[in-house]
């Protein structure tokens, strides 16, 4: 554990050495937690991971199957190498290729180390035999032929890659936000199709998921978060406290109790990394 955390916040890279044993899984653990895969793949009351969660979006409701390690109902069967192939390129084991409604547009950010240690913490844990429901999609969109298109025009695939021009602590936040948290997917407006307008990044959305309002938190004075001071972020970051005592609701309640297991170095990093976005001007809402 204390390798670990030692790991994790080493100055040269943003993600850990290869670890065995026990470490791995702890790590796993972590990756999985702070990028919210359980929300969306547990149903309400339901069995972990065991998906058959609703996700309402303007182009239908997709169901989220079943990642747990059962071998026929989950992905027990998978190699690490079709576990890496679906996050890092949005594609099945099959060859087939997923909707964005699985936000691999972000975890093809995801370090091949991370998304092992994740493969690994999923085999371990309890198998749930819970078969996958079909979605219920748009005609035009029932074809998976219309994923693939979509990558073509909108999927950027790649890990993360640091920013030598910034310190190790920025370039950890940039990689805790795009590739685990994913914070930009909500927090970014989209087009027509439903990529994220990459001009508007993290300035907020005003048909969020479930229609919701997402604020802008770049540090724009007036229309973003430009007013929080560091330990506004801190309070936030942990318990979705807002400035005024009010607690966060909707959609980022889910991430702030995954976000919330931040360990200190890396919240203060993600906070450094917040705090020096470009500052959009763009008010959602009144
Ligand atoms: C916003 C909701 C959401 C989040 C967060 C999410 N997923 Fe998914 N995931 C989906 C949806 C929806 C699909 C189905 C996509 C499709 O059918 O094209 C999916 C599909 C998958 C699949 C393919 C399963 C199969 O049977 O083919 C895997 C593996 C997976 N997700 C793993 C993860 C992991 C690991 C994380 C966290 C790093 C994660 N997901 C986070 C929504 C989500
Ligand atoms: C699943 C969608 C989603 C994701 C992912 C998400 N957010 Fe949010 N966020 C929201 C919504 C919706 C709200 C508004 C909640 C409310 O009205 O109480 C919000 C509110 C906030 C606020 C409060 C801003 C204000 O002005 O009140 C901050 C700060 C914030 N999010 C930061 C983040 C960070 C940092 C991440 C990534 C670690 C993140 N969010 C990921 C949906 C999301």
């Amino acid at each position: 554990m204390l390798l670990w955390m030692l790991a994790m916040t080493s100055p040269t890279s943003v993600s850990a050495q290869t670890e065995t044993g026990d470490a791995l899984l702890t790590r796993g653990e972590y990756v999985l937690t702070i990028s919210g895969c359980s929300h969306c793949h547990t149903a309400e009351g339901g069995e972990p991971l065991a998906g058959g969660r609703a996700l309402e979006t303007p182009f239908g409701t997709f169901y989220t199957p079943n990642i747990t390690a059962h071998k026929t109902a989950g992905i027990g069967a998978w190699s690490a190498q079709d576990f890496l192939r679906a996050l890092q390129h949005g594609e099945s084991p099959e060859g087939s290729d997923y909707y964005p409604a699985f936000p691999y547009t972000s975890y093809t950010r995801l370090v091949a180390d991370d998304a092992r240690a994740m493969y690994d913490y999923i085999l371990s844990r309890p198998a749930s035999d819970q078969p996958n429901r079909e979605h219920e999609l748009a005609w035009y969109l029932q074809w998976r032929i219309a994923a693939t298109v979509w990558k073509w025009l909108f999927f950027d695939a790649g890990e993360f890659r640091e920013q030598p021009a910034q310190s190790a602590q920025w370039n950890r936040g940039a990689y805790i936000a795009e590739a685990m948290a994913h914070c930009s997917e909500c927090h970014t407006a989209r087009n027509l199709f439903g990529a994220r307008q990459t001009n508007l990044a993290y300035a907020g959305n005003a048909q969020g998921p479930d229609d919701e309002l997402v604020p802008n938190i770049t540090p724009h004075q007036g229309t973003g978060i430009g007013d929080w001071s560091r330990d506004d972020l801190n309070l936030f970051l942990q318990f979705g406290e807002l400035p005024d005592g009010e607690y966060t609701a909707g959609s980022m309640d889910p991430v702030i109790q995954g976000i919330g297991k931040l360990t200190a170095t890396d919240r203060d990093a993600l906070i450094d990394y917040l705090r020096a976005l470009p500052a959009i001007d763009n008010r959602i809402g009144n």
